[in-house]
């Protein structure tokens, strides 16, 4: 579009300051009026108010409060047993009865754990998503659990970060879909209801870009950028109604997340209209010390209560200091009474007055054959097929299949990071990927395990060969175990770990046909399995059903349809590398001396953000637009017929990725706005239609305003970031 004549949309909610300032801003409207919320408040003291801030992971130190008078709540601790006890202290024996709110980490499942996130990204289908933060909420709330610390909607460039696991990937719009679909899917219409939870958008914000990849570290962003890709999946789930959102550790242009006013109340509580509560992360508003920002306790509470920050998770300054500060002036009442408000708002939505106990006889320990199926379907949906030059899929006629590799008889493995209500005996242990194997075949199924997800043993390896040449074909089943990804798990090398890379050398020496199965949480650079490996199925941590999942993908009971949430670099030092890149001025030309690229690297990534093969094969034809204009508040409908030219049924996700070449600020080489994953009968077309607007084709400036600007845009769809399909309309 033409620079520099570009109109400014307005947008809702009040204008940003369009800079960080560290002091409160006016920008925030107050929390809004409860009568319930209103008629409690007037009868609360100063102290009781303080209490209500305080979230506490400790049964005893929980307890220590209630007996003081007040406390907002409990997290992380199971049981119906154990809660309601804490529940009925705080109800039957505090001076207002005040309910608890109870919190847990239910980030992929409760006893029914699905694929982590990044999964379900590649699923590209966001009711994946709907239906496992479902099945969650409704083993969680049924078993006591008021409100869970998802969805985490942190978009990342970093796959040496691993929380990169705990998020669904790259791109702000796929990572918004999903947010929305999240929060739908654990807290329904009512969040009072039986089987649904007060949903966590968290970590807010930037929690995704940590230099070095090191999780917790700094960020360092333009406000374009911070508008562009790292909030708005934030804005889609305010907008779903979520409940609380959760502060991120990092700092970000130099303010910590949890003393960051312009993000908290002028963008968050302002100009979005967040009428929930924000608590922080565990013990964040104590390291405010530690990030430098403030001298003491006293110090740490004042910036947070004065930047947003409403709840304070396991460190104790709110209550330690929050009068103190009052007297003297530096926290105000109003700014006390709003976050109250705001806590008490969501408990009374809870339904918590009304039924503040677990019914004990209702617990949920165990998935069930129902929410098994559910992780089976959704655990297949969101599979990666990466390569594979025909030997998938297998016959189920094969007369002996070599599972082969540390995964393979992996059990909690499969859950990857966090695990709901725990792992080991708490919970079911998943099915390994030899009894899916042997569940889905009448063939003869060996294990042998080769060498160990990490480590330099070389000693198994003869054994692995020989169990591949006694085998029709081999199974191997690689990739990282579940400490590998999640919370403080970064890793600065991203490949296949220990000599995993050596055990498919030797299994590839001994001529057997083979396939590669990764069980991963994050991308990894895999140039040796691409070019060496006859098929490389992404399996991810695939959850409970895990090992039938990857069956029924391994015999084609299920085509696999999953495409690559987040791009799959060559190697480590690619990185940071996405899809949606600004252009420099000298885009990569091997050819060319003077362009942006590596000397030893081809250019761009192994695998593209939204790559993924299917059994079958597909034509994406007959690009057509409604309109060769749009105009604002005007749409436009961009119609493709998507074809299944093979000979299976199977899912093709059409992807719609729109280029602005001439605007006021660099804009991204591509930038997805509409997707679709289908069903496609084997011979069978249809069309498929994308609506646009002037939101899709409209960028946030670095004064945080959002420009409609005019020109030409173009279109691309097809079947990954690379697509060529290609044409253009005119905003006007
Ligand atoms: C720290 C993590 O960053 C956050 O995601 C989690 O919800 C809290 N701990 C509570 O366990």
């Amino acid at each position: 579009m033409i620079a520099g004549i570009g109109a400014v949309a307005a947008l809702g909610g009040v204008a940003s300051s369009g800079a960080f300032a560290s002091t409160a801003s006016a920008a925030a409207p107050p929390a809004p009026r409860d009568p319930r919320v209103e008629a409690l408040l007037r009868r609360m003291t100063i102290a009781e108010k303080i209490g209500q801030l305080q979230l506490v992971r400790d049964p005893d130190v929980a307890k220590s409060f209630l007996a003081k008078g007040s406390l907002g709540g409990v997290f992380n601790i199971v049981g119906a047993a154990a809660l309601n006890d804490l529940q009925r202290i705080a109800v039957e024996q505090t001076r207002l009865g005040i309910p608890l709110i109870f919190g847990l980490d239910i980030i992929h499942g409760y006893t029914t754990n699905v694929s982590i996130p990044l999964a379900q990204g590649a699923s590209f289908d966001p009711t994946v998503t709907e239906d496992g933060a479902a099945t969650a909420a409704g083993e969680a709330r049924r078993s006591g659990i008021h409100w869970t610390y998802a969805p985490m909607m942190d978009v990342s460039h970093e796959p040496r970060w691993g929380r990169i696991a705990e998020g669904n990937g790259e791109d702000p719009y796929l990572v918004s879909r999903f947010a929305v679909a999240a929060t739908r899917g654990f807290q329904g219409d009512d969040i009072a209801a039986p089987d649904r939870l007060a949903a966590c958008a968290k970590h807010y914000v930037a929690y995704g870009q940590p230099e070095g990849g090191r999780d917790y570290n700094t960020a360092d962003l333009s406000i374009q950028r911070l508008h562009n890709l790292y909030l708005p999946p934030f804005k889609a789930a305010v907008e779903a109604g979520v409940a609380t959102v959760m502060v991120s550790f990092n700092a970000l242009n130099g303010e910590p997340g949890h003393a960051n006013s312009y993000t908290l109340r002028d963008v968050l509580k302002g100009r979005y209209g967040f009428d929930g509560f924000v608590v922080s992360d565990s013990r964040a508003i104590g390291e405010l010390i530690v990030h430098g920002l403030v001298a003491d306790g006293a110090g740490a509470a004042t910036a947070g209560l004065t930047a947003g920050v409403d709840m304070e998770m396991t460190t104790t300054n709110y209550t330690t200091y929050g009068e103190q500060l009052l007297a003297q002036h530096k926290i105000t009442r109003a700014q006390l009474d709003d976050a109250v408000r705001r806590i008490l708002l969501i408990k009374f939505r809870l339904g918590l007055f009304e039924h503040p106990y677990a019914d004990a006889s209702g617990e949920v320990t165990a998935p069930t054959a129902p929410t098994r199926a559910v992780a089976r379907r959704l655990a297949g949906r969101c599979m990666v097929l990466l390569k594979n030059d025909g030997v998938l899929p297998l016959a189920t006629s094969v007369g002996t299949i070599a599972v082969i590799g540390p995964l393979g008889q992996a059990t909690y493995d499969l859950n990857g990071t966090w695990t709901g209500r725990g792992t080991g005996s708490a919970t079911t242990p998943p099915v390994t990927v030899v009894d899916g194997i042997k569940a889905a075949s009448s063939a003869t199924v060996t294990f042998t395990k080769g060498c160990d997800v990490n480590g330099a043993d070389t000693s198994g390896l003869a054994a692995a060969q020989d169990a591949a040449r006694a085998a029709d074909v081999a199974v191997l089943v690689l990739g990282e175990s579940a400490d590998m990804s999640g919370e403080a798990a970064a890793r600065s090398v991203i490949d296949l770990p220990g000599v995993q890379q050596q055990l498919v050398a030797a299994i590839k020496d001994t001529g057997t046909p083979f396939v590669v199965v990764l069980v991963n949480g994050r991308p990894l650079t895999i140039p040796y399995l691409h070019d060496n490996a006859p098929a490389v199925l992404e399996a991810w941590a695939p959850g409970l059903e895990g090992g039938h999942a990857v069956a029924d993908v391994l015999f084609g009971t299920v085509n696999p349809g999953g495409k690559l949430p987040v791009t799959f670099p060559r190697a480590v030092g690619q990185v940071p590398i996405y899809y949606n890149h600004d252009n420099t001025g000298r885009p990569g030309d091997p050819n060319v001396h003077n362009t942006s690229k590596y000397l030893d690297l081809p250019i761009g990534p192994l695998y593209e953000f939204g790559y993924g093969l299917s059994y079958t094969t597909f034509r994406i034809s007959g690009l057509r637009l409604s309109s060769t204009r749009l105009r604002r508040h005007g749409t436009l409908r961009v119609t493709v017929e998507v074809a299944n030219t093979g000979s299976r049924d199977g899912d093709e996700v059409v992807q719609l990725y729109l280029h602005d070449p001439v605007a006021s600020l660099v804009q991204p080489v591509r930038r997805l706005r509409g997707f679709e994953r289908v069903t496609l009968r084997a011979g069978e077309s249809r069309d498929v239609a994308f609506t646009l607007t002037t939101d899709d084709v409209g960028f946030y400036d670095n004064e945080a305003e959002f420009r409609v600007e005019p020109g030409t845009v173009e279109v691309y769809v097809g079947t990954s970031s690379a697509a060529t399909l290609t044409a253009s309309f005119e905003v006007v």
